[in-house]
């Protein structure tokens, strides 16, 4: 019997991967750019197994048994056997489970196939890039695969073979980022990620002035505000490439729609905040579906989340999600709050928030 562990956790991407040029190889239309964040609080735990009394592959996820045939699925498993280098004959047992909090509604799917590969990577001794067979389960877990910041390159090959995600700098080049996620909706998202962007390539025609005239551009300066450590340039390019895949999936037909009123008061709330402070300090981005991932820098975190607090009653509940972040006093201003209150619209109710930073990418665990 031979075994083993690992931990990978999601990605939020800060340059939207929304568009696929190949649905069966999963390429994307355009570049990506996104953070894996710390493994300690929303991660996929994953054991795969392999013996000679195996008879068929089997997997569980989170405890229940799944059908092996999703083709996703068996993408990945052909291609990481494929570039086996001990013997692809095996056949394996996967129990995988993650560590969101059941109401978070957050994708786990990139997590969850990057874990699955770097495990099943470890079992087969592949050594080169394996951010491909990530890719091949779901695009966005092929960044998942790195920690620190990541860039995920379209390529341009009909194959495939250059569509490869690659770190731009490790957590430890910007320590201080940190990461909020204001979770507002529990629910399961109504148009799964893979039919949204399908929609949006086949009817939008804004979709082609993002591809051609925006985004080119806009990894280039993003990728750089990373390397300078510059906040400003980031969080307005983070902010302005969340607006636009919202923008594109509104202008699909039927049109997508992800948001809702809770995100829109978010997205004001922190216009309004950064006009009082008169300084860009927090960046907002949504995914496929209505909850924030703020990015700001440590030292703004009391402040802002000060002001959160009293704008989003009935208050929030950080304790359970700090795990080892150190977390200074709420900032309470009274003169701060009398800036904002003229312009922010009514309040909306957050479920809670989760806490945390950028990670170190997957990790070994020893035997369970
Ligand atoms: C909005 O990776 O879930 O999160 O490749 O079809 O599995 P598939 O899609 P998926 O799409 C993620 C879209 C996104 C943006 C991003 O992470 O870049």
């Amino acid at each position: 019997m031979c075994t083993v562990t690992c931990l990978a956790s999601i990605n939020i991407a800060v340059i939207k991967y929304w568009g696929k040029r190949d649905e069966v190889l999963i390429l994307p239309v355009n570049d990506s750019i996104s953070a894996t964040l710390d493994t300690d609080h929303l991660h996929a735990k994953t054991t795969v197994m392999t013996s000679s009394t195996f008879k068929e592959d089997r997997i569980w996820l989170n405890g229940k048994e799944e059908d092996i045939k999703n083709p996703r699925l068996q993408n990945c498993l052909t291609q990481i056997r494929k570039r086996a280098r001990n013997s692809n004959q095996w056949k394996v047992h996967i129990c995988s489970e993650n560590n969101f909090p059941t109401a978070a509604g957050l994708a786990s799917s990139a997590a969850g196939y990057a874990c699955l590969v770097v495990a099943l990577a470890k079992l087969y001794q592949i050594e080169d890039d394996i951010t491909s067979l990530a890719r091949s389960g779901s695009g966005s877990a092929c960044r998942s695969v790195m920690g620190g910041f990541v860039k995920w390159c379209m390529g341009s090959e009909s194959n495939g073979a250059d569509s490869i995600a690659k770190q731009i700098v490790p957590a430890s080049h910007w320590p201080e980022m940190r990461i909020l996620i204001l979770v507002v909706n529990d629910t399961k998202k109504k148009i799964s990620s893979s039919i949204g962007m399908k929609r949006t390539i086949e009817t939008s025609d804004l979709m082609q002035h993002r591809i051609k005239h925006v985004l080119p551009n806009r990894v280039k300066i993003i990728e750089q505000a990373i390397i300078e450590k510059d906040f400003k340039t980031f969080a307005e390019h983070t902010i302005k490439d969340s607006n636009q895949m919202h923008a594109v999936c509104l202008d699909a037909y039927p049109p997508v729609i992800y948001m809702n009123d809770v995100s829109h008061t978010i997205i004001n709330f922190v216009h309004a905040y950064n006009e009082a402070v008169n300084e860009v300090k927090v960046a907002y981005t949504f995914d496929a579906g209505p909850n924030a991932t703020l990015y700001l820098l440590e030292e703004n975190v009391p402040e802002f989340v000060g002001v959160l607090d009293h704008f989003f009653p009935p208050g929030i509940n950080l304790e359970q999600y700090r795990k080892g972040l150190t977390f200074k006093e709420v900032i309470n201003s009274q003169e701060l709050f009398n800036k904002i209150n003229t312009t922010r619209q009514a309040p909306g109710s957050l479920k809670y928030i989760i806490y945390t930073k950028v990670g170190n990418g997957p990790k070994y665990l020893e035997d369970p």
